[in-house]
């Protein structure tokens, strides 16, 4: 019988205990034994190892769509036992201890759901999974993991942010007042756009375009409405500001005599409940997953490309995106995905009239 280990890491999102429901009920029907590690990587730290077998009864269907994750226990992940490990000196030592404590499990295979960070982590060090076969499956509300169209989590981030702007509207229009909404996404636009445009917002601004501020004005001006949504991605910046890019934005309307107020959904963006399409992605995953694990496959991601699902190499993906500087683990190197200038919903966006910067 074949024993199988389950850890999430990284931030959570809407659609973890979805795969992770897939994955025990395929597993468990190849005959397999299912482990889930809690507290991702934390979880294996301890002089016990944090793990509890799954069943069928371990995640009720009806709990299966429900935001965050069974496996985390507490505010810790793959990421943050790093991060302490790397502040405290202890890196070497945390390494070892994680690679000794997972051999003693005796896993054939891991499944890691994360995201950007937790996959170019999993890659830097490689060595620990060298005894097991390592699966991962793209997990975040970012959508800035390279070499795959979609990531669990974030179609429900997308249907959380367009509710959130929904419910703004009414009261925009009672005060006529713009609504300057600041959505996650770290330096990927990817949220902010395709919610921006779910939402009718007038203007979007993300990361990736370089927008003028005189020019958003006067499109905020020329707009049929006195009231809308205004989104604004978190990675954006404004040369010589600082602070929140919501509160930039909204002083620079306020300064040209246009009523807003900001608003900062943050963390709703995780939450919710599991959307149909981000079920069915956790499922098509976890098969594919549990396959790559049949076919003997080890450091690979499932992936979304043009509609099929396949798999990956991890060292493909950490070396196909945009590098960034991981600001608190020193040497690791985070590999992006972006929003391109020929973005079909960009591009859709800009012809629909939608203030989306300075694109030509
Ligand atoms: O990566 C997911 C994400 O939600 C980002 O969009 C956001 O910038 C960040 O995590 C927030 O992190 P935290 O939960 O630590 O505040």
């Amino acid at each position: 019988m074949k024993k199988l280990g389950i850890m999430t890491t990284g931030g959570d999102c809407s659609g973890l205990n979805s795969v992770i429901y897939n994955i025990i009920h395929g597993g468990m029907r190849r005959g397999w034994a299912i482990y889930g590690i809690l507290d991702g990587t934390d979880g294996l730290i301890g002089a016990t190892p944090n793990v509890v077998r799954l069943t069928a009864d371990t995640l009720p269907p009806e709990s299966a769509f429900v935001a965050g994750s069974i496996l985390r226990n507490g505010n810790v992940g793959h990421t943050n036992g790093f991060e302490r490990a790397v502040q405290s000196g202890k890196y070497a030592q945390f390494t070892k201890m994680l690679k000794k404590n997972l051999s003693g499990l005796k896993l054939d295979a891991l499944i890691l759901i994360g995201g950007n960070g937790s996959l170019s982590l999993a890659w830097k060090t490689r060595d620990i999974y060298s005894d097991l076969q390592l699966i991962c499956i793209p997990k975040t509300i970012d959508m800035d993991i390279p070499l795959t169209d979609k990531t669990i989590g974030f179609d429900t981030a997308v249907s959380q942010l367009t509710h959130f702007c929904d419910d703004l509207m009414l009261t925009a229009r009672s005060h006529h007042r713009w609504f300057v909404v600041q959505s996650m996404g770290r330096n990927c636009g990817a949220l902010a756009l395709t919610a921006g445009v779910a939402s009718m917002a007038r203007a979007i601004l993300i990361p990736e375009i370089k927008f003028d501020v005189d020019k958003l004005v006067k499109h905020i001006k020329s707009a049929p409405t006195d009231y809308g949504i205004i989104m604004v991605s978190e990675g954006i910046s404004l040369r010589g500001h600082s602070g929140r890019p919501a509160d930039m934005i909204s002083r620079k309307l306020s300064a040209a005599g246009i009523a807003n107020r900001t608003a900062f959904p943050e963390h709703i963006q995780r939450a919710g409940d599991t959307t149909p399409n981000d079920r069915i992605l956790a499922a098509r995953m976890a098969d594919a997953a549990l396959d790559a694990i049949e076919n003997n496959e080890t450091y690979v991601m499932t992936a979304l490309q043009n509609g099929e699902i396949t798999t990956v190499g991890i060292d493909t993906v950490v070396s196909s995106g945009h590098p960034e500087r991981d600001p608190n683990i020193s040497d690791l190197t985070i590999s992006n995905a972006t929003v391109s200038d020929d973005d079909p919903l960009l591009v859709a966006a800009d012809n629909m009239g939608i203030y989306i910067g300075e694109t030509k």
